[in-house]
């Protein structure tokens, strides 16, 4: 339970972590000048982290520290138990008002949250990028993705619904009627604050949905919160009650809760799910992933060096999308090695919001000796470090990009998911043989191949190809669209967000049977008389 306790607390962080740390000590990046776009975001020394229509915060005053220079930045106040319940409560009374608005105009609503992200989204990106770490442009993507989520949103506000099917028996009709579940709970993890939040929020509401969010991404409840009450409507439609192990159990518990959808690593999705199970409630499981690159002796390497560096260095390997293995066929294992690493040194690492910067730190002081302990046990399985494997001496949480080569497919350590960039390398001859590698983890979220051969594409896309949730082609792992449906299988947890048809897991399907006629024919046939 400790482990879950830990791994939760940080599965809540976005404005937290590093919860032991006292910020007394030294200023609060907030109250210097370079800083002051935070007080003018709304920001505060002491931020309030339960908002339900109103704002409080009477639990565990926790601070958030910049990953780049481990300075802390503000601290928030976190909920109770109680103002947990009390949220509950709202949220409920709240569904009853956003229940009976018809789903379009629920989709203006969603429309307008959109609108006010678009018009911040230069100063949000900035803000993603001072906490969690990841490069600007990144960040002003995570906010671009829970935009483009909100216009995806509005469009299915208009579409959502289940068909009208052929009825066996004469006069009846046959329907589906497609409801909302009724209350959200929302968990995601430090390294998509946003995306993820908007993902499940936007999705809920237009559902019909009201939505519990237990993390800290204060500012964009603000920004919901705002709109709602624009708009006249319960603050406790999207409320948020940013708190601990505590809350997090006590929502994976809650029978009101209709469907959580939690966001982080296997280990703690798993106690969530269980937990969730145990009362037979639904849950939507975003968890860890192995993925892998596969390139085959006729793919266009100058697609795969730059794919496979996006993908393994990007946001500093904590992608739960991030290339952790690639598997290359024995004609160009030389080749990609030399290119990929060469690229690797030409990586600008910096501060996360110099808009030069490719490469940031990792997110907490544990994440860099989860690193070290990583390249050692490489080294200890057999493994060769071929660049990348140290700390970098500089302030913050900064370690070298790493790549390594000379592991069995196999090795313990290449079948671990360590949320940091090392990338494994291995040498593969046949195809069958590179399909197999790529199934055997546990973990099932992304993959893909690079290749020109239409063949073997379709053999990938087919029963004996990829068991992944995402399978590409000559693209990288990471970067997914949220056109899409989101998710993996296995260890990944199964759970499906963001595009296609994943909305169906926000609402409950009924079966409708409507008898018009004078008769009374059973199904089947049957005569009961
Ligand atoms: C995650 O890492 O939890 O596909 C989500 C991607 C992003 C989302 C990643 N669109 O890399």
């Amino acid at each position: 339970f400790e482990i879950v306790k830990r791994k939760l607390c940080i599965a809540v962080k976005t404005f937290t972590i590093h919860c032991k740390h006292t910020a007394a000590m030294s200023t609060l990046l907030i109250n210097q000048p370079k800083y002051a776009w935070l007080k003018e975001l709304g920001l505060a020394e002491d931020n309030n982290g339960v908002y339900h229509g109103t704002w409080g915060g009477q639990g565990e005053v926790i601070t958030s520290y910049c990953p780049a220079n481990n300075e802390p930045i503000a601290r928030v106040r976190q909920a109770t138990l109680s103002e947990y319940e009390e949220t509950v409560q709202k949220s409920k009374e709240a569904w009853k008002v956003w229940a009976d608005i018809p789903a379009p105009k629920r989709g203006e609503i969603v429309r307008q949250i959109g609108d006010a992200l678009r018009k911040k989204i230069d100063v949000l990106g900035r803000l993603v990028s001072l906490e969690m770490g990841k490069i600007y442009v990144e960040g002003v993507g995570e906010v671009q993705e829970y935009i483009d989520v909100c216009d995806y949103a509005v469009g299915l506000s208009r579409m959502i619904g289940g068909p009208i099917l052929p009825s066996e028996r004469p006069g009846h009709a046959l329907l589906e009627q497609w409801n909302p579940v009724g209350l959200v709970g929302i968990i995601t993890a430090f390294n998509f604050p946003v995306a993820v939040y908007g993902w499940n929020n936007a999705l809920a509401l237009i559902c019909g949905n009201v939505s519990c969010l237990n993390s800290c991404p204060l500012l964009f409840t603000r920004i919901v919160a705002e709109v709602l009450e624009h708009n006249s409507l319960p603050g406790a439609i999207c409320s948020m009650t940013c708190g601990g192990a505590d809350v997090g159990t006590a929502m994976a518990k809650d029978e009101r809760v209709n469907l959580l959808s939690f966001t982080g690593s296997t280990q703690v999705g798993k106690s969530v799910g269980m937990m969730v199970q145990e009362r037979f409630g639904r849950q939507l499981l975003e968890l860890g992933g192995n993925n892998a690159i596969i390139v085959f002796e006729d793919a266009d390497l100058n697609l795969v060096v730059p794919s496979a560096v996006f993908a393994s260095v990007g946001t500093a390997g904590q992608r739960c999308t991030t290339t952790r293995r690639l598997i290359l066929h024995e004609s160009v294992h030389d080749t990609v090695v030399e290119r990929i690493a060469k690229a690797y040194k030409q990586v600008r690492i910096g501060d996360p919001w110099d808009a030069t910067t490719m490469y940031g730190p990792l997110h907490t002081k544990q994440a860099v000796e989860q690193y070290l302990a990583a390249v050692e046990k490489a080294k200890e399985q057999g493994g060769t470090v071929v660049c990348g494997g140290k700390v970098i001496d500089r302030p913050g949480n900064y370690v070298e990009p790493t790549i390594i080569t000379g592991l069995a497919h196999d090795a313990p350590i290449v079948h671990t998911e360590t949320f940091v960039p090392i990338l494994y390398v291995l040498k593969f001859k046949e195809e069958e043989e590179a399909f197999g590698w790529n199934n055997e983890v546990k973990q099932g979220l992304s993959s893909s191949i690079f290749t020109k051969d239409m063949g073997r594409v379709f053999r990938w896309l087919g029963p004996k190809g990829s068991d992944c949730g995402i399978v590409n082609v000559n693209i990288p792992t990471s970067g997914a669209e949220i056109g899409g449906a989101f998710g993996g299988e296995k260890h990944t947890g199964g759970g499906r967000e963001s595009g296609s048809d994943s909305w169906k897991q926000y609402m409950r399907r009924s079966t409708c049977t409507i008898n018009y006629s004078k008769e009374l024919p059973l199904a089947q046939g049957i005569k009961f008389e």
